[in-house]
């Protein structure tokens, strides 16, 4: 058994994630394993997810789900956030659905044997390949985004003589406080209909009348890493609004309601996310008052987290190349990764923790630029980041980064992407093997 110090335990505080630890090599561990280790087993960049921190969030969702809609309530996990065969066979394995927003998410969760009953199908731009594609593999849900979509999708069903499943994505003219590139409610976004104009009301009546599909429920999202729940009671009271509008106009019962995802989780030490449980139990009590309210049978609710149940179990190893020390200015800390695999910053300026793996004991008395190996000077995992002393040869992890890393990854530079290795109390397994040289030019011509 690893006994920690005094100073170890101090240590830990700095973690954004509690999977993280201190062994008595003074080394960062994750799930038990130290990183330096895995760094050296599979090499650098690497991405480490710890599988119990994946399912334990996922139980966490699930188990608030069913205690606050008494049984109607089911969580989707967002592939878009991380998406692998692994990944998807968890999600199946605890008894989850899945968000899927394209034909290679949906080709991924068939091939991971998924319950494609439990899939909602995304996209505001679906083309029929794909909409044909869902069909085939019969999704539970596809989530339609506009008028075009719908008439496409009655054909294509007409044709295959099915009647799909529908809901129908509504911007519910929310505001949520978070970047502009990722809030997704508001009136001025290119996902789903517009509540305010009338736009989703006239869609729905055009709906019901189709022959071909089957409209039973109305979706929103309106946005990702939000802090405050006031957005999403205002998004849900919104939504039954709606719900109550189709029956009262046209007697028409919507029977699910799917409030999206977007639950803010802890990237730097000073955040401090209310917990997710929070979220849905305060939602929950919007739901059922307003049903009460409103007098309408409260619908099956479901939600899509998918950062907040991805990026907690991820870290990011790097392995430290050059220092570079400009007086007065900064100091450069190179990674061998980067933009490539780790595009958060230079996309959205998101911040992170990071930590030098083989010095976790010691004070973090630096404040650094952390650089990737691109050819372009915005290419950082961050700036002003406290860190150890590092040095060429040293271990670098950056925290929280499960979600929207390697699932927004490019072969930037013809960098070859990074493995995905999971961990799992004490053991360790690659989930996704390293791009290979040949990898790289396997379409080329
Ligand atoms: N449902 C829908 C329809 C979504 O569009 C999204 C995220 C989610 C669920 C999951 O949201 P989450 O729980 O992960 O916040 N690349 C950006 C985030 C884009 C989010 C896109 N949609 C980032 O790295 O911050």
């Amino acid at each position: 058994m690893t006994l920690l110090t005094n100073k170890m335990k101090g240590m830990l505080k700095m973690f954004v994630s509690e999977n993280l630890g201190v062994n008595e090599n003074g080394h960062l561990t994750i799930g038990g394993i130290d990183t330096v280790d895995l760094a050296q087993e599979y090499g650098t960049p690497l991405y480490v997810m710890d599988e119990q921190v994946i399912r334990s969030n996922l139980r966490r969702f699930h188990e608030s789900m069913q205690k606050y809609y008494d049984g109607k309530g089911e969580v989707h996990y967002a592939s878009k956030a991380f998406s692998c065969l692994e990944m998807c066979r968890i999600v199946a394995s605890e008894g989850d659905g899945l968000d899927a927003v394209s034909i290679g998410e949906l080709y991924t969760a068939v091939k991971a044997g998924f319950p494609m009953e439990k899939v909602g199908f995304h996209g505001n731009n679906k083309t029929d390949e794909e909409l044909e594609y869902a069909i085939e593999v019969g999704v539970g849900h596809i989530i339609v985004d506009n008028l075009p979509e719908l008439r496409r999708l009655e054909k294509i069903a007409a044709e295959k003589g099915v009647k799909p499943h529908i809901m129908f994505r509504i911007k519910p003219g929310i505001d949520a406080h978070t970047h502009d590139f990722v809030k997704t409610g508001q009136i001025d976004s290119k996902f789903g209909f517009a509540l305010e104009t009338g736009e989703a009301f006239e869609a729905v009546k055009e709906a019901v009348s189709c022959e071909n599909v089957k409209l039973v429920g109305l979706h929103c999202h309106i946005g990702s890493q939000i802090f405050d729940i006031d957005p999403f009671v205002e998004a849900a009271k919104v939504m039954l609004g709606l719900i109550a509008k189709i029956k009262d106009n046209l007697g028409y019962e919507i029977a699910g309601l799917n409030l999206g995802g977007g639950f803010g989780i802890k990237y730097l030490n000073e955040h401090d996310p209310v917990p997710f449980e929070k979220y849905l139990e305060k939602v929950s009590e919007a739901v059922k008052s307003e049903c009460a309210r409103l007098n309408i049978t409260q619908p099956m609710i479901y939600i899509e987290p998918g950062r907040s149940i991805a990026a907690p179990a991820g870290i990011t190893l790097y392995k430290v190349g050059a220092r570079k020390e400009i007086p007065n200015i900064r100091t450069y800390i190179s990674v061998d990764g980067g933009m490539a695999d780790s595009p958060r910053y230079i996309l959205y300026g998101s911040e992170y923790e990071a930590i030098v793996a083989n010095k976790a004991n010691e004070e973090r008395t630096e404040k650094v630029t952390i650089a990737g190996k691109c050819c372009e000077s915005g290419d950082l995992i961050g700036e002003n980041m406290p860190l150890q002393h590092a040095e060429s040869g040293d271990i670098i992890a950056v925290c929280a980064t499960g979600a929207y890393n390697y699932s927004m990854s490019s072969n930037y530079n013809r960098l070859q992407k990074p493995a995905v290795v999971f961990v799992n109390n004490g053991q360790s397994r690659i989930a996704v093997k390293r791009e290979t040289l040949d990898d790289i030019i396997r379409n080329d011509i």
